[in-house]
C-alpha cells in the first residue's frame, strides 16, 4: 500500500533545505503521517476550531442552493480524499451525478473514501483517480451517465495552507482540467478578529500544539533526527499583513539537532515555521480566483462570516458566429 507521504529523499531534502534558511522552515505537508492525521481530525474537534464545523454547517443549510447552481450530469472531481460527511452532503444534492472522481496522491486514502461513497451512493459511479492534483491528470469518463459538467471540490480551506502563488497556480490548473463550462466548489476560510483565529490554533486542550510538535517526532523517527521534543514549544501567531496564521515551534534553550548527521543550531527562542494558513477577503478571494480564470460567481458564508464556500465558474468555450466552416 501506497504511503501517505512523498518518498523519504523527498521529504529530506525538504527538511534540510528549510532547517539551513536563516528563518528555519519545514513544510506543512510532512505534518500528516498516521498519527498527525489522527491529530488532525481531532482539532476538527476542539471547540475553538471553528472552520470545520461552521464549513459543513454552510453546506447543510445552503447545499440545495448549491446543487442547482452547478446542475445536473456533473463529473464531480474531489481534490485530496476529504472528509464524508462535507462530499456526502453535496452529493446528495446533486442532481443525477455523472461520477464522482476522487483524487488523492495516498492510494490508502483515496480507496477508503472511494469505498466510503460508494456504499452510501448505490447509483453513483465512483472512478478513483491516484494523483497529485498540483499536476494534470488524465479525467475517467462514467460509461453508464452522459457528463454535462466538470465541478472541481475543494473543501476545506486547504488552499490556505498553498502560499499565495501557488495557490494561483492551483486555481489555474484546476480551472484548466475542468474545462470550459466548468466549476470549481472551494472552501476558504475568511480573514477575521485575531483572537478568534489565534484561539482557533492554540486551542485550550493543546491537541494543536501535540499536532504541530509530532512533526519533530516524525522526523526523529524517520529521518533519524535527534530533536528534543520537550525542548521546543508551540505557537500560533496571526501575521494581519500578510493575512495568515503562523504555526510556530519554539527552542526553549540554545540547542544542537542532527538531521542525517548534519547539525542544525537553535538559539534559545529561535522559531521554526511549520506552516502557514492564509485567510482571504472576499474580495481578495475573487480576484485570485478571477486572475486565474474562473469567475466568482456564488458565495455561501455563515451568519457570523467566519468561513465561505464559493463558487467559481469557467467561461463556456467561445461559440464560432462566423457561420464559416
Ligand atoms: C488542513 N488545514 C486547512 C488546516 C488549517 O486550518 O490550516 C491545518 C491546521 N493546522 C493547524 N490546525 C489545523
Amino acid at each position: 500500500v501506497a504511503d501517505f507521504s512523498p518518498d523519504d529523499a523527498v521529504m529530506l531534502q525538504d527538511v534540510l533545505r528549510g532547517l539551513a534558511l536563516p528563518e528555519k522552515n519545514i513544510p506543512s505537508l510532512y505534518f500528516y503521517d498516521q498519527r498527525g492525521s489522527e491529530l488532525f481530525d481531532a482539532i476538527t474537534a476542539q471547540p475553538e476550531y471553528y472552520p470545520t464545523r461552521t464549513e459543513i454547517g454552510i453546506l447543510e443549510r445552503h447545499g440545495a442552493e448549491m446543487a442547482a447552481a452547478i446542475g445536473p450530469g456533473v463529473r464531480l472531481i474531489e481534490l485530496g480524499s476529504g472528509s464524508a460527511l462535507k462530499t456526502e452532503l453535496l452529493l446528495a444534492r446533486l442532481e443525477e451525478p455523472a461520477a464522482y472522481v476522487p483524487v488523492e496522491i495516498s492510494r490508502e486514502h483515496l480507496m477508503a473514501a472511494a469505498a466510503r461513497i460508494a456504499a452510501d451512493f448505490p447509483d453513483l459511479e465512483v472512478l478513483p483517480v491516484t494523483a497529485d492534483f498540483t499536476e494534470p491528470f488524465a479525467l475517467p469518463e462514467p460509461v453508464r451517465r452522459r457528463v454535462q459538467r466538470n465541478v472541481a471540490f475543494f473543501p476545506g480551506s486547504t488552499i490556505g495552507n498553498f502560499p499565495r502563488g501557488m495557490a494561483a497556480d492551483l486555481l489555474a490548473a484546476t480551472c484548466r482540467e475542468v474545462g470550459p463550462g466548468g466549476a470549481m466548489l472551494i472552501g476558504v476560510d475568511l480573514v477575521k478578529d485575531r483572537d478568534i483565529l489565534e484561539r482557533a490554533y492554540n486551542d485550550a486542550a493543546g491537541v494543536t500544539a501535540q499536532f504541530n510538535l509530532n512533526l519533530l517526532v516524525r522526523l526523529n523517527r524517520e529521518l533519524g533526527a535527534d530533536f528534543d521534543v520537550s525542548a521546543f514549544h508551540h505557537l500560533a501567531v496571526w501575521d494581519e499583513a500578510a493575512a495568515r496564521i503562523e504555526m510556530r515551534l519554539i527552542s526553549t534553550r540554545a540547542q544542537r539537532v542532527h538531521v542525517a548527521g548534519r547539525p542544525f543550531d537553535f538559539a534559545a527562542g529561535e522559531v521554526l515555521v511549520t506552516e502557514y494558513s492564509h485567510k482571504y477577503t472576499p474580495a481578495a478571494f475573487r480576484s485570485l480566483a478571477e486572475g486565474a480564470g474562473f469567475i466568482a460567481s456564488r458565495a455561501w458564508t455563515d451568519p457570523q462570516a467566519l468561513f465561505s464556500v464559493q463558487l467559481l465558474e469557467v467561461p463556456a468555450a467561445a461559440q464560432d458566429s462566423s457561420g464559416g466552416t
